[in-house]
């Protein structure tokens, strides 16, 4: 048995995105089929879009969602039909090398669901990031959903299944922010700007925002940020210093993922500081940097994938600071849309004119 829904894909490099019919499996052993209720249009859709990912057109887009859990397959029991879910990529196995080694966030094998999402002739679709889900349902492992409070906005709490929940883990987990701790963001998109609100919530005391668009700086200040930097008409690493005492911050998190702004992290940050780069760079990208200065600054050079974020540990976590009105998640929502304006909305992030759009189903 199967069902067929609407859902947008990505056909081919480069192509604008199209609304289509798509056909869901039942859910088999160890997965799920979830009504998504809401799902963020995450810059990672668009590099999929673009072929910055890889070529496996076509692509079934969107990855930050929230929704209610409709069926699941044999043998899954830490969730139901009717369960609000946050859809996750990071359903850890328990038992690849790195959740042996106690260090699950890393997991290197992490659940997808088996059987394949296909369009209506039968080709087979590559779910963004596993998950697929500018779609009015989607098939997944069931590890991937994430049960939360379902007395939360779907719209808000579904951007913590990527961008933010990336963005917060970035400077909280791998950048390991705390209290009295000075930390500067470059990139304030909806990455970045969580970033911001982590620094925050983790009691850092200086907060420097870096970005070349003078409204994100400003939502940036709105999250957290005590300074604002447009290098566009400043030197980012300069204003680092000048607002930290002179010396650089402790944690740098790049959330661009280019050259020029990866430079300007490693040189803003203090000696033994820590730079987080959580920006996806694109494949053809090279950066050359005097290896006496990697040694001479000390601290550590970390990359974060999805923020070191354990789903099932810090979603939770995160919708009871939202709900305590500690975490201004409601603030990341820029516009609600419908499933056919994926495109329009690229065009929007493109020119920077929203934080995140949000796709939401009846
Ligand atoms: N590592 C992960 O797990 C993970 C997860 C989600 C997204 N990402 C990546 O994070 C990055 C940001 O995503 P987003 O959704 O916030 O994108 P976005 O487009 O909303 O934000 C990017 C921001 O960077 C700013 N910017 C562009 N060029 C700049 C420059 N030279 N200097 C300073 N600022 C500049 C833009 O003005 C914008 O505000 C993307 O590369 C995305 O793919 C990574
Ligand atoms: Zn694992
Ligand atoms: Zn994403």
């Amino acid at each position: 048995m199967s069902q067929t829904v609407k859902a947008v894909i990505a056909r081919a490099k480069g192509e604008p995105v199209e609304l289509v019919d798509i056909v869901v499996p039942d859910p088999g052993p160890g997965e799920a089929v979830v009504k998504v209720e809401a799902c963020g249009v995450c810059h990672t859709d668009l590099h999929y879009r673009e072929g910055g990912i890889n070529d496996d057109f076509p692509f079934l887009l969107g990855h930050e969602a929230a929704g209610v859990v409709e069926a699941v397959g044999e043998g899954v029991t830490d969730i139901a039909p009717g369960d609000f879910v946050i859809l996750n990529w990071r359903a850890v196995c328990g038992n690849c090398r790195a959740c042996n080694k106690g260090k699950p966030w890393y997991c290197f094998a992490t659940h997808n669901a088996k059987q394949k999402m296909t369009l209506t002739d039968g080709t087979e679709l590559s779910p963004a990031l596993g998950i697929g889900a500018f779609a009015e349902k989607t098939l997944v492992a069931a590890g991937q959903c994430t049960k939360v409070d379902p007395d939360a906005e779907a719209a808000a709490v579904g951007l913590l299944g990527c961008g933010v929940m990336a963005g917060f883990g970035a400077a909280v987990n791998t950048g390991g922010i705390g209290l009295g701790d000075s930390l500067a963001v470059i990139g304030c998109g909806g990455v970045g700007n969580a970033a911001i609100q982590g620094g925050k919530v983790a009691g850092a005391t200086t907060i420097i925002a870096v970005d070349v668009d003078d409204r994100k700086l400003e939502q940036a200040k709105r999250f957290g940020a005590t300074h604002t930097v447009n290098s566009k008409n400043e030197d980012a690493v300069e204003k680092i210093r000048e607002y930290t005492g002179g010396f650089g911050a402790d944690v740098v998190v790049e959330a661009v993922g280019r050259p020029e702004t990866y430079e300007q992290a490693f040189f803003a940050r203090d000696l033994a500081g820590t730079v987080v780069l959580v920006g996806v760079p694109t494949p053809e990208k090279t950066l050359t940097l005097p290896l006496i200065e990697i040694f001479g600054r000390g601290g550590a050079l970390k990359s974060s994938w999805y923020g070191d974020c354990l789903p099932s540990r810090d979603f939770p976590m995160l919708v009871d600071l939202y709900k305590q009105g500690r975490f201004d998640l409601g603030s990341f929502v820029t516009e609600k849309i419908g499933i056919g304006d994926v495109e329009a909305a690229f065009e929007k992030m493109h020119h920077g004119d929203v934080l995140r759009s949000v796709v939401v189903l009846d």
